[in-house]
């Protein structure tokens, strides 16, 4: 894969005309970009029709987590819309995800494990009593059998690789080039997360509130080739 292809920008913003001024002026430099909730309740395959006409990469983010009956239903519409990513919560077990495993046909199915806006307190706050790094590694093991990867944070990206091997996605988010406090707990800079073994990174807010979204994305990628 080319540097510029690990890059997946995740599209927070409230409107298809922010979607359209980002995606024209990282049109030449961004092959991937992701759709969460907010834009997909607004606008629905709309958007991914938008993006899919700019010959664009969809990563559509829902993060699906209920009962295996509604979430097989929800995994067929997903992929019926011809997207290339989408996720489910590992959380949602065994039985969900074989039920999620059985419609995914070629859209590559990432497992959730535990959001990087999460640490090892608000783990323990919710009854959890295994560490991070070994809760992680359980979900992916789980997740193996059944989906093409998993998102997780870098700095368990390289342990993941080691557990489920080279063909399982790991992919990253909290992707951060400064030091700023905000809601992700768990981030890494974007060399450190290549070096460590992740195949694609998420990048949100540090491109998309930059000042120069282009510029931003061109030094996130110049450091992804460089630690490649
Ligand atoms: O703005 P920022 O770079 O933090 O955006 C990260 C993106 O990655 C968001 O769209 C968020 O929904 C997504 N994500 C995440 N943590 C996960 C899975 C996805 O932050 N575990």
């Amino acid at each position: 894969m080319k540097p510029e292809e690990r890059l997946i920008v995740a599209l927070d913003v409230p409107s298809l005309n922010e979607v359209e001024r980002l995606v024209y002026e990282l049109s030449d430099l961004c092959y991937f970009f992701k759709v969460g909730p907010g834009l997909f309740i607004k606008y629905g395959p709309k958007i991914i029709e938008f993006l899919k006409e700019k010959e664009k990469k969809v990563f559509l983010d829902l993060k699906l987590n209920d009962i295996p009956n509604t979430t097989s239903l929800a995994m067929e519409e997903i992929v019926s819309l011809g997207v290339d990513m989408t996720t489910v919560h590992i959380l949602g077990g065994k039985a969900m995800l074989e039920a999620v495993s059985l419609k995914k046909k070629n859209t590559i199915a990432l497992g959730v494990s535990v959001l990087t806006s999460l640490n090892d307190d608000d783990l323990r706050m919710m009854g959890f009593s295994l560490g991070l790094k070994e809760i992680i590694l359980n979900l992916a093991n789980l997740a193996k059998g059944y989906l093409n990867g998993i998102v997780c944070s870098p700095s368990e990206a390289g342990a993941v690789k080691d557990a489920c091997g080279k063909d399982f996605f790991v992919v990253c988010p909290g992707i951060r080039l400064d030091d700023i406090q905000d809601d992700q707990k768990r981030k890494q800079t974007p060399d450190f997360a290549i070096k460590s073994g992740c195949d694609y990174i998420i990048v949100g807010r540090p491109i998309i509130k930059s000042s120069s979204p282009s510029d931003t994305a061109k030094r996130i990628i110049k450091m992804i080739s460089q630690a490649s």
